[in-house]
């Protein structure tokens, strides 16, 4: 299967993938990076992996539709059988989001339901928790809000700050990541009506 990541950012859960399916404990391969961000780090760890990177720039389109549209448009030349959005940072239009249901997720730095949109290591901090972590979802119009595949639960240290805190979490979101692209990749995993399927059993 072919996997088609969208960032934004510095791309260490992308690296994580690529890492991964070198070393062959991800039977996949990736068709393209797509970003809303033309100077984003994630881009340059596409190409040094041979990977192809493409960028697009939001505000040379009239809206958020037609953007998505042409983003999407380039996700499906790129052959892409799954979607995965690694730290992209815009809403999707509910156009894109329909058409690629089943075959997109997400990663979160939360214990979704808890926590869905930004800020959330600093609102986890803010509200005393002691139990944070990171949850990969399929996506669905409901923000933040699809089907959760499988979640990392991270404690919150005494003394933490956002930065520590996101760190912890950070490590351990990569090999989340890896085995839930695996479990799509594989077909172990899968969207049903709005619950997640496992090697066959409803969850
Ligand atoms: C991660 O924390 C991810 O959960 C969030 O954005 C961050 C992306 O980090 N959605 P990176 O660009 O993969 O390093």
């Amino acid at each position: 299967p072919r996997i088609a990541v969208l960032a934004s950012g510095r791309g260490t859960n992308l690296q994580a993938l690529l890492d991964a399916i070198a070393d062959g404990r991800l039977r996949a391969s990736i068709s393209g990076v797509f970003s809303d961000r033309s100077g984003a780090p994630v881009l340059e760890r596409a190409r040094d992996a041979g990977v192809p990177a493409c960028a697009m720039d939001p505000a040379r389109f009239d809206s958020r539709r037609a953007f998505d549209l042409a983003m999407f448009d380039a996700v499906a030349a790129s052959g892409a059988d799954f979607v995965v959005c690694a730290g992209y940072l815009r809403l999707l239009d509910e156009v894109v989001v329909e058409r690629w249901r089943g075959r997109m997720v997400n990663i979160h730095p939360s214990l979704l339901p808890a926590y869905k949109g930004l800020r959330t290591h600093q609102r986890a901090l803010d509200d005393g928790i002691d139990m944070h972590g990171a949850s990969v979802h399929f996506v669905t119009p409901d923000l933040d809000g699809g089907p959760v595949l499988a979640q990392v639960r991270v404690p919150v240290l005494p003394g933490d700050d956002a930065r520590t805190l996101a760190a912890r979490v950070l490590e351990r979101e990569h090999p989340l990541l890896v085995a839930c692209v695996d479990m799509i990749a594989q077909g172990t995993a899968r969207l049903v009506e709005d619950g997640v399927m496992l090697e066959g059993v409803r969850l």
